[in-house]
């Protein structure tokens, strides 16, 4: 067990760049090399919960949106353990983090902050939290942003609009770590649906680098095996371990395990 927790938030509030897809990747990749993983899904859209998680987000009695807006931790509830994934445990998402984020402001003392107070008492009981986000930069990405120790920005570099937005992003994560989480770090942008032989994607590719100045040394491609991997409740590798899309993920993971000095696990082969 690793003795700090790392917080990994992905987050670009574009919507349908790849953040749900790789996030539960990654933590399924992770969860095969033997690290003990946490997901927190806050998006009201649940795809994380519905790709890992062996219940439906409506008859999750304790959400996310639970955990935040308690009174006392709901952590026990709310962390799931029964999952289709190895080593992974799920708070659930749901459509009441919808009507949480606007509530969170009435209720907590410090809105922005109550995952981040939340999720304290799991400090160094899993090696890595991993947190997913809505496709918006407002209260409940700014919680995920208070509470992580990791950025990653998944872009999706196959469209002309990939970097809409990342300059607003960037400049609300300054302000976090300028203000409540100097400990924020930005791990770097992840490309996706990558195509190295598109112009299209080159220029993404440079633009997102000198706009952020760090990339990941890792791409994922484009894969409809990405969509079947979600509805067999499978990661990509786990679906076909040949696959080129399924092999990136695992790469990923194996980079992010060393990026970050986690303990060495079994290599998962
Ligand atoms: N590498 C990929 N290749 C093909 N389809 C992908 C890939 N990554 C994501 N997708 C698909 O694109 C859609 C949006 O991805 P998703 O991960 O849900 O984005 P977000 O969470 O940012 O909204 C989903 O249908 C997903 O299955
Ligand atoms: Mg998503």
């Amino acid at each position: 067990m690793n003795p700090s927790t790392k917080i990994i938030v992905f987050s670009n509030h574009k919507g349908g760049c790849g953040k749900t897809s790789s996030i539960v990747n990654l933590a399924g990749e992770l969860g095969r090399l033997g690290y003990k993983i946490l997901v927190v899904d806050l998006d009201a859209q649940a795809n994380a919960s519905l790709h890992i998680g062996k219940l439906h987000p409506s008859e999750v009695k304790t959400t996310a949106a639970d955990l935040l807006l308690s009174k006392e931790n709901l952590l026990s509830q709310a962390i799931h353990e029964d999952t289709y994934f190895e080593n992974v445990h799920l708070i659930y998402g749901d459509l009441s983090l919808n009507a949480a984020e606007d509530k969170l402001k009435d209720i907590a003392p410090r809105p922005n902050e109550e995952l981040e107070y939340k999720l304290r008492p799991l400090q160094g009981l899993y090696d890595v939290i991993l947190i997913d986000t809505p496709p918006s930069l407002r209260g409940l990405t700014f919680n995920a942003l208070a509470a992580a120790t990791h950025l990653v920005i998944p872009i999706e570099s196959g469209s002309q609009y990939g970097m809409y937005g990342v300059a607003d992003l960037l400049a609300i994560v300054h302000r976090f770590q300028e203000t409540i989480n100097p400990k924020l770090n930005v791990l770097g942008v992840l490309l996706i649906r990558h195509d190295n032989r598109l112009t299209v994607c080159k220029l993404i590719e440079a633009i997102a680098a000198q706009q952020v100045g760090k990339l990941l040394p890792l791409r994922i491609s484009t894969s409809t095996k990405v969509n079947q991997a979600a509805m067999l409740h499978k990661t990509v590798y786990g679906l076909d371990p040949a696959s080129r899309v399924g092999r990136e993920f695992k790469d990923l993971a194996h980079y992010i395990a060393e990026e970050l000095g986690l303990e060495g696990k079994n290599d998962g082969k």
